[in-house]
């Protein structure tokens, strides 16, 4: 069974409601249909529910136990309006603007998983990546014990060899795009957070990735890497996690025996941190498109779960990013 199957098959086990503020857009009408069907989730779209079923009859797509909801009509705006005015109005948002914005199905959508009616969210076949996160962060926040949201990429690698069974978690790819040391800290224990949960690693083997391994050469950008192995180790002391170290080193076992000796990581990683977004994004993708690994994408710290698509998603894509929405729900 794939990584993808194991979380569907556990998405399956205790279904959860996942709200989809692009409700009215071809590929997440489908793959509503698909989650309803196969038990996966029980979506609800938002937008106009007239629009959404007659798109849905030219799709030939079955809506049949899917909610479909306009935020003004679904009987919660209100309500909404005025929990968003109280958590916006430090920030200077106004009843006026909390009603203004609880229009906008993301902010809709995020106010339902923040107020418990939706368990969470996914966006992004349309909108951009910042889009969803700006209120994802301003509204759902981040887990008391976390200081920060960052991401992770399940990098599903045809070489079985690497990580776990060709399983690799990179972080982070998508969020944060100049990390702190301490930042760099926090996005580590919150990967391998999400390989315990999502991909089942039992033990996590956290890799935090440099230009360099081990003092093997001088700059500031390493130093930042070498200060956030140190913190990781006071926040998480239980944690296998080491550096700095170099990509080759992290994965290959004589690279990492030799460039690293001792080391309860090297050669061996599953979990890699890359010291800032620029070298995070181009690493994934030269994973996946030379490497050719499938690749899943999910968000780390919310104090809800709500994950973001690529514009260029598939039906699959958003039925798998659901399932590890649900997933992330259940914990
Ligand atoms: N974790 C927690 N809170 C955060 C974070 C974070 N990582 N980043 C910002 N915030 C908070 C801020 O403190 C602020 O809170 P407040 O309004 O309550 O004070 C709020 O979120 C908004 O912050 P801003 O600074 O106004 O938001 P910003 O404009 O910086 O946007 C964003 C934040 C969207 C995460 C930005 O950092 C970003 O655009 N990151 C890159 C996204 C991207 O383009 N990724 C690559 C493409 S995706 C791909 O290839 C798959």
């Amino acid at each position: 069974m794939s990584m993808i199957e194991r979380v569907i098959a556990k998405a399956k086990s205790d279904v959860k409601t996942i709200v989809f503020p692009e409700g009215n857009e071809e590929r997440t009408i489908l793959a509503a249909e698909r989650l309803m069907k196969e038990g996966i989730a029980r979506p609800i779209l938002l937008g106009d529910p007239e629009d959404i079923s007659a798109f849905a009859v030219r799709l030939g797509a079955d809506l049949t136990g899917i909610t479909t909801m306009n935020p003004l009509s679904g009987g919660k705006f209100e309500k909404y309006a005025a929990a968003l005015y109280e958590i916006r109005k430090n920030k200077g948002v106004t009843q006026s603007d909390a009603e203004n914005l609880c229009l906008d199905p993301m902010y809709y959508g995020i106010m339902m998983v923040k107020m418990g009616d939706a368990d969470g969210l996914v966006s992004g076949a349309v909108h951009t990546t910042g889009d969803m996160l700006r209120p994802a962060l301003q509204i759902i926040k981040t887990k008391p014990e976390m200081k920060i949201v960052s991401s992770s990429f399940l990098m599903d690698c045809p070489d079985k060899s690497l990580g776990e069974d060709g399983l690799l978690v990179y972080a982070d790819c998508v969020v944060m795009p100049c990390p702190t040391a301490e930042e760099l800290a926090y996005i580590a224990i919150a990967a391998a957070d999400t390989a315990r949960r999502l991909c089942g690693f039992e033990q996590p083997r956290v890799a935090m990735l440099s230009f360099s391994t081990k003092g093997s050469a001088k700059h500031e950008s390493v130093s930042k890497v070498q200060k956030a192995v140190e913190i990781a180790h006071e926040l998480a002391p239980e944690l296998l996690l080491d550096g700095e170290m170099q990509f080759d080193a992290a994965l290959v076992p004589e690279i990492g025996e030799s460039k690293a000796k001792g080391s309860p990581v090297a050669g061996h990683a599953n979990v890699l941190i890359f010291p800032d977004l620029q070298a995070g994004n181009i690493g994934y993708k030269i994973t996946q498109r030379i490497g050719k690994a499938d690749c899943f994408a999910v968000l780390q710290g919310l104090n809800k779960p709500c994950n973001d698509l690529s514009r260029g998603c598939t039906v699959d894509d958003i039925v798998h990013t659901a399932a590890m929405t649900a997933v992330q729900a259940q914990a």
